[in-house]
């Protein structure tokens, strides 16, 4: 485990320090119906669908930006080493990583690195990953931290690697959740709504094509998954 201090970003603290920072809320927050409830009993087919995103194929190197909640990781740890391959989570919040190398199978964690570092300022050298996933972060950052992330996303993905983003989307207009969802994420997750007003790919730095984007959507469009191969 990395024992660097990089600093809680400031819209963490102001906005999610009762989701992720106060020490308390890991242990209030991390159950699995709770995850599952929050996100209308879709965790576990949404997680599916990034897992068989890869065929069961994950070896090489994985990178997972920012660790949720839930047993998604636990399960992509376990992936990674029936395909040989190894694992690096990262996370602006130390507890976090903590957390989830306690959930983690001891022998998944001997391919699993736990390294505290931000998104949108990775320290890992350029081209080194086969794949990166983004699960469930990018609703939660400011729009210019946002397009750090994925940028940076893409500058340590191999050429040929994937970048595989599961998150909000905008929902169709007869959606029930969208009218309770609006006021509700305006309030306590006020990043969230941009994902609903603008593609996902439009975040996509200007030298990348969105002709390699694949977007899946998933309950009438509240969530959705983009896949993207660098070219
Ligand atoms: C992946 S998201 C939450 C997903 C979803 N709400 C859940 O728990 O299932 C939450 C994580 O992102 C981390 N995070 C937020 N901003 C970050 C950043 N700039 N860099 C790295 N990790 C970040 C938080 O510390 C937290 O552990």
């Amino acid at each position: 485990m990395s024992t660097a201090t990089t600093p809680t970003p400031d819209y963490l603290k102001k906005y999610y320090w009762w989701a992720y920072v106060d020490p308390r809320a890991l242990r209030f927050w991390d159950r699995p119906w709770l995850t599952n409830l929050i996100l209308c009993g879709y965790y576990r087919r949404l997680s599916n669908e990034v897992i068989e995103e890869f065929e069961g194929d994950l070896s090489g190197c994985t990178l997972q930006i920012s660790v949720p909640y839930g047993n998604f990781t636990p399960r992509l740890a376990a992936c990674v080493t029936r395909s040989g391959g190894t694992l690096d989570l990262i996370d602006v919040v130390q507890a976090q990583l903590k957390n989830v190398s306690c959930k983690i199978a001891a022998a998944d964690a001997e391919v699993a690195r736990f390294i505290q570092m931000d998104s949108s300022a990775l320290i890992f050298s350029p081209g080194v990953y086969d794949r990166a996933i983004l699960y469930f972060l990018l609703h939660e950052q400011p729009q210019d931290v946002r397009e750090k992330t994925v940028a940076e996303a893409l500058r340590v993905l191999k050429p040929g690697g994937t970048l595989v983003v599961l998150d909000y989307g905008k929902p169709s207009l007869w959606h029930p959740l969208r009218y309770l969802l609006l006021p509700l994420l305006g309030t306590i997750e006020p990043f969230a709504v941009a994902l609903w007003n603008r593609e996902l790919w439009e975040l996509l730095p200007s030298q990348f094509s969105m002709q390699r984007c694949r977007k899946t959507s998933y309950f009438g469009g509240l969530y959705q998954k983009i896949v993207y191969v660098k070219p």
